[in-house]
């Protein structure tokens, strides 16, 4: 049985800390795998490391080098992956999402870097031309449970990470934007660090403003797992697996099954997906609003998900490697971008813009903070009236 946590804490706070999320009697032996692992990926690193890298790669040169244990497990030595499924994890997991199914998108650990990189950057895990803008998401996962967890799990203290409370459901504040303008390398008057023991565990909304205060060479091994539900609510803003699929080849049989059964609900949601395109290429209004009302099926922030499939329908229009570009002809995928254009046009300001406390850093046109004055009725009607 998985500890009971307050989901009601989550939306409130943006984040939990679960105690003793790493069951004492287990840390030292998970420290243990998790070192095997490091060294295992140190050979990665320096295997693939770029032109302008030292021979260690991101090892050598990383503000925190990122270990990703799908890279370098195998089936004697997987008690990082067994980790992913644990009641406090996986379980906790499930119970905030409210959803049958929930599958990891990204298990690793962060590692403190070689040399001193100080206090990174205050942000939200967004980009505006990416996930679409703030008000949409935390609309959307505050009406309805969220379906993207993001996880820290320190193997030894660790008070790295700072965040805002309750910064996940608004924008920035004036004093807040004042602040960042200024530098976002600074502690934040409305930020407090996040202490955890060895151990501990902090489960956290992504929107949320958080900081690497310090990327120091203190040691530091901090699992990092993140989640998302499949037939909840919400179509997650973070949806697509880091895993390859050949982990499954490193896994013990247990766990491989696990993860096939993850590939049949990504194929089933992207049938999904290529179904509701097909609907709008084809101007089929019924289909369309059914396709989406099962991809999202909360009323309240629907808009929100046909914001990020319009990402979607970009990528497939611009970047040949997007893996549903293969389902549609090239003039499919033409009319289906036609068909997003006024609602892409909606979601930019005249001129590009810049807020700080985000992940993009460069001015963009692509609106930050506020949805536009733009429902599903305007998209639909837009198919066949441009405005
Ligand atoms: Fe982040």
């Amino acid at each position: 049985m998985a500890m009971p946590v307050d989901t009601k804490e989550l939306q409130d706070k943006g984040y939990i800390i679960v105690r003793d999320c790493v069951p004492p009697g287990q840390l030292e032996s998970l420290r243990g795998h998790c070192e095997q692992m490091l060294e295992r990926h140190k050979r990665w690193w320096a295997d693939n490391r770029k032109p302008d890298e030292p021979p260690g790669g991101e090892w050598e040169s990383g503000p925190q080098p990122r270990v990703l244990f799908d890279r370098v497990v195998d089936p004697e030595a997987a008690e990082s992956v067994e980790f992913v499924f644990h009641e406090n994890t996986h379980g906790i997991s499930k119970q905030l999402m409210g959803a049958e199914e929930v599958a990891p998108l990204q298990f690793g650990m962060f590692c403190n870097p070689r040399t001193d990189h100080g206090p990174w950057d205050w942000h939200r895990d967004i980009r505006s031309w990416r996930e679409g803008p703030l008000e949409g998401l935390f609309t959307d996962s505050l009406a309805n449970p969220p379906a993207y967890t993001q996880w820290n799990i320190p193997l030894y203290d660790d008070d790295v990470l700072w965040a805002v409370p309750g910064s996940h459901r608004r924008f920035n504040t004036e004093a807040e934007n004042r602040q960042l303008s200024k530098s976002e390398h600074e502690p934040l008057d409305s930020g407090i660090p996040i202490e955890l023991k060895a151990g501990d565990g902090v489960v956290y909304l992504n929107t949320i403003l958080h900081w690497g205060s310090n990327y120091s060479t203190k040691h530091r091994r901090t699992l990092q797992y993140t989640y998302r539900a499949f037939g909840g609510d919400i179509y997650p803003h973070a949806h697509s697996f880091v895993w390859q699929p050949e982990l499954i080849d490193k896994l013990p049989a247990h766990l491989a099954v696990k993860f096939k059964h993850f590939l049949d609900l990504e194929r089933s949601e992207l049938a999904l997906i290529e179904h509701i395109f097909s609907a709008i290429i084809g101007l089929d209004e019924r289909k369309f609003r059914r396709g989406l009302a099962e991809l999202h099926p909360g009323r309240e922030g629907r808009m929100t998900c046909l914001v990020l499939l319009s990402k979607r329908a970009k990528n497939i229009r611009h970047h040949p490697r997007e893996p549903m570009s293969n389902r549609f002809t090239d003039r499919e995928r033409e009319l289906l971008w036609q068909r997003f254009l006024p609602l892409d046009s909606a979601l930019q300001a005249d001129s590009p813009q810049l807020v700080p406390g985000f992940q993009n850093k460069e001015p963009t046109p692509y609106i930050f903070n506020e949805m536009p004055a733009f429902d599903i009725d305007d998209f639909v009607a837009s198919w066949t009236n441009p405005p």
